[in-house]
């Protein structure tokens, strides 16, 4: 039976990678996203979220956006990262469709009201808004089946800071009521965290971008590399991939322009991989919790692996991985959407002429 998955995105490159993984999963079922304000401010974020929704022809999902601001602190925006409205150089067609007329966080609550113990959450943004909604429904850690979180650093650097990882660092007193929220729960519901330590061990490379062309019938192969001119656009003749194309291109660019190799960590679909098939991830428990105040550290989170603190553990944080399973489905999920989209558009012309 397909999961019913809850998304909350910040929709951005990575987070639009993980929306097509879920649309080309046969075992996920989509029934809502949640825009939040992260990589780009909320109204963009929701803008995008819907083109990619109209560019897999999955118009029926509804998109709910979420507040302007993260709770405590103004919002920073990472236009550098994912490029200036946050799909790199893709530029995707304006969807004609409306947000929904509920909240973000209204909608997170009246979901895990209306389907108790059958959802499961996934978050790829800041926690803003789960947040909100744990403010309304203090009962949603246990209406929810599963939460899996992108975010946090632990034994290892962060990507905004030395220590802070950016979904945090948005917003890290939502970080913390969430993680609070989740510290009376059995160990089935713990949230499932895909943090840095095992993101970064997720590197896409230009050859992933050919093989999905390859699994989409899509031509010509696009090899791109770090000599290509920043106006280049993709001329693959498969819409998806033309926009993977020209939206993983800038985050090669960026890893690349800060001595990372020309390569991409792919955070968030991970995140929707191990959303859909836990298998794929290896767990530890701990305790988290998020530094508010450390003039070096804040927005650090901080897990207690050996119970020094005393508390029982409020997550399931991934140690392990294999990185080439995850590409070999994500290249045969994505690809066979892309060319099957493909085929209906083509056939739909010949049917109109
Ligand atoms: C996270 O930050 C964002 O820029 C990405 O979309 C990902 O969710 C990685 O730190
Ligand atoms: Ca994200």
């Amino acid at each position: 039976m397909a999961k019913r998955i809850l998304l909350d995105v910040d929709t951005g490159i990575d987070d639009s990678l993980a929306i097509l993984y879920l649309l080309a999963s046969p075992d996920a079922e989509l029934v809502g996203i949640a825009a939040t304000a992260g990589n780009v401010p909320a109204p963009q974020v929701a803008a995008n979220t819907l083109a990619i929704l109209d560019l897999a022809d999955a118009d029926d999902i509804e998109v709910a956006l979420g507040a302007a601001e993260p709770l405590a602190i103004p919002l920073r925006t990472t236009e550098d990262t994912h490029g200036p409205q946050g799909l790199g150089y893709a530029q995707l067609p304006a969807s004609p469709r409306p947000l929904s007329d509920r909240s973000a966080a209204q909608m997170w609550v009246d979901q895990v009201r209306a389907h108790p113990g059958e959802l499961t959450g996934l978050c790829t943004g800041p926690l803003t808004n789960l947040a909100l909604a744990l403010r309304l429904e203090p009962n949603l850690p246990l209406l929810l089946d599963r939460l899996v979180i992108m975010g946090g650093a632990f034994n290892h650097p962060g990507n905004t800071t030395p220590t802070n990882e950016w979904n945090i660092h948005v917003d890290p007193e939502a970080a913390k009521e969430v993680f609070d929220a989740f510290s009376a729960v059995p160990p089935g519901r713990r949230p499932v965290v895909c943090a840095l330590d095992i993101t970064e061990t997720i590197e896409m490379r230009p050859d992933h971008l050919v093989a999905l062309a390859e699994a989409a019938r899509s031509t010509p192969p696009e090899l791109v590399n770090e000599d290509f001119d920043t106006e280049w656009r993709s001329a693959a003749t498969n819409p998806v991939i033309a926009y993977l194309t020209d939206a993983i291109r800038f985050y090669f660019d960026f890893h690349h322009s800060y001595d990372l190799g020309y390569l991409a960590h792919v955070h968030d679909p991970f995140a929707a991989a191990v959303a859909l098939d836990p298998g794929l991830a290896v767990t530890k428990p701990a305790t988290v919790d998020v530094e508010l105040t450390g003039r070096l550290t804040r927005a650090t989170t901080v897990a207690d692996w050996a119970g020094m603190w005393g508390r029982e553990p409020n997550a399931d944080i991934v140690i392990g991985t294999e990185p080439g399973i995850f590409f070999d489905r994500m290249i045969t999920r994505v690809g066979a959407l892309a060319r099957r989209l493909d085929m209906e558009h083509r056939s739909d012309m010949e049917h109109r002429r």
